[in-house]
């Protein structure tokens, strides 16, 4: 089935965010509905992602409806991780829904699990949609960002530092555990930015050595702590694995665990996710508006730019090694 109504014929759009939230999905909301209003496009919100959509949970969305969200974490819009969306019956409910509400495209703002959908109904129904990437996971193809890293990255790093307080003054080792599912992003900067003394993520096997190292060479002489930071998705099954191991290979040192968990996931968005959600949510309905679909607003070298759905969700976000050079280098 198609939609009726593309270039110059778009009158209704919708818009919602989906999968694990982001500090900075309400600015984007807000930008999304204040774009589409001012270029005199009709904005419905769909409630709960994906689930609300096949259950056509919808309210229309005026400039006043976005007032005073800029600065708030969550999404006013609420989020879910469907898996009746994933099915082909899912998938027809939401197509129904949005026809019965007169609905020509959709924005979606989310990772890549949201544009898997996305692009799938599309094909299927011939859908536009725009994708806005939000996730604290920075692990999208063909955007060197993307909604809420900033903010998740900054909760790591006030969360560390206050861990290394404590660390330093009983001269204990901590393995803090941080999210980002298989990419190892946060890890990755956090640790930079902590100054950790090793940093194990998904992408490097080899850092392992580097602990190892660590290890060996008796950080109590030199050092009187150290932070470990463990990416959630590192293969060896977490920082409570990974410590446990240590202790039982040096029971001489004092080991902690720390997983910081979904307080990355919460808080007021930084002024850089706020500018950014809001240049992709302006971005998104003139992507619309030029007739794209099945593209996501993505921001390369501070440009915004549009990325293919099938290329964002299918290829990696890689990681820049030099990094954990650098990282290497500081811990001389
Ligand atoms: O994708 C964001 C993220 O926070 C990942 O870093 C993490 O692996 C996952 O979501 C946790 O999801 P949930 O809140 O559904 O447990």
């Amino acid at each position: 089935m198609d939609v009726a109504g593309k270039k110059g014929k778009l009158k209704k759009i919708a818009v919602f965010t989906s999968g694990g939230d982001a500090p900075g999905m309400n600015a984007a909301i807000r930008a999304v509905t204040r774009a589409a209003l001012a270029n005199k496009l009709k904005v419905v919100g769909i409630r709960h992602g994906y689930q609300g959509m096949i259950a056509g949970d919808f309210v229309a969305l005026r400039a006043s409806d976005v007032g005073g969200i800029l600065h708030l974490g969550g999404t006013v819009l609420k989020t879910a991780r469907s898996a009746e969306f994933r099915t082909a019956e899912g998938r027809a409910k939401a197509f129904h829904q949005l026809l019965k509400a007169g609905i020509d495209a959709v924005v979606v703002i989310g990772g890549d699990g949201s544009f898997t959908g996305a692009l799938l109904m599309s094909q299927e129904y011939n859908m536009p949609f725009v994708g806005i990437p939000a996730t604290i996971d920075n692990d999208m193809y063909g955007t060197d960002y993307t909604i809420g890293y900033e903010t998740a990255l900054n909760t790591v790093v006030e969360a560390v530092d206050k861990i290394r307080d404590t660390a330093r003054s009983h001269g204990r080792i901590f393995f803090v555990e941080v999210m980002g599912h298989e990419a190892g992003l946060i890890a990755l900067n956090s640790g930079i930015a902590c100054g950790a003394e090793v940093i194990l993520i998904p992408e490097k096997k080899d850092q392992h050595d580097e602990l190892k190292k660590f290890l060996a060479r008796g950080y109590k002489k030199k050092e009187s702590s150290g932070i470990v930071i463990v990416a959630e998705g590192e293969e060896t099954g977490g920082a409570m694995k990974i410590a446990d191991e240590v202790r039982h290979e040096h029971p001489d040192l004092d080991v902690r665990v720390s997983i910081l968990g979904h307080i990355q996931r919460g808080g007021s968005p930084t002024a850089k996710d706020r500018i950014n959600a809001t240049r992709m949510g302006v971005a998104a309905i003139e992507a619309l508006l030029d007739d794209q679909k099945s593209i996501m607003i993505g921001l390369e070298n501070g440009k915004l730019v549009q990325v293919p759905f099938n290329k964002a969700v299918k290829l990696n976000h890689s990681i820049d090694s030099n990094l954990l050079d650098i990282q290497k280098l500081m811990n001389y």
